[in-house]
């Protein structure tokens, strides 16, 4: 099983930005931890971070065929780009959306994702575990 984690616009910030929200371990840790669980449960994960649109659709689009599912925490791009949603519909590859901080207690404009009705499903509000979660949910 070939799991790419996918994390979008601002999410290399992750450990430096709102810590309170997003805690205060880097993306760089985040990932090294998923790595270690997939290894303990027999997975092969990849991971890209892009600030860019069109470089997530991109690597939405190069998946298929490539990867059995996506993580996918598309950050701010989760509540309006219809540009990530159409390249989600394009593939066949299942996609999981994530979010750290639960989405549906902060701002209004978080509450709205343009991207769970394509996705698989989604998790939600578990901080860095959201991406384990998701993880695990292709590998049950
Ligand atoms: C986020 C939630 C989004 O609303 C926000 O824009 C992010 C991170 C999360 O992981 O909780 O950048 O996707």
């Amino acid at each position: 099983m070939k799991i790419l984690i996918l994390n979008g616009v601002n999410l290399n910030l992750t450990g430096r930005r709102e810590k309170g929200v997003y805690g205060s371990e880097t993306l760089e840790s985040i990932n090294a931890e998923i790595a270690a669980y997939a290894k303990k449960r027999g997975a092969e994960v990849a991971f890209y971070q892009s600030n860019l649109e069109g470089e997530l659709c991109t690597a939405i689009q190069n998946a298929e065929g490539a990867y059995d599912g996506i993580v996918l925490n598309a950050g701010a791009f989760t509540h309006y780009s219809y540009a990530l949603r159409d390249a989600i519909a394009a593939v066949s590859v299942p996609v999981v959306e994530v979010h750290m901080s639960n989405v549906h207690a902060r701002e209004e404009f978080r509450r709205q994702s343009v991207l769970t009705s394509v996705c698989r499903g989604e998790v939600l509000g578990f901080g860095k575990n959201s991406y384990i979660l998701a993880l695990e949910s292709f590998l049950l």
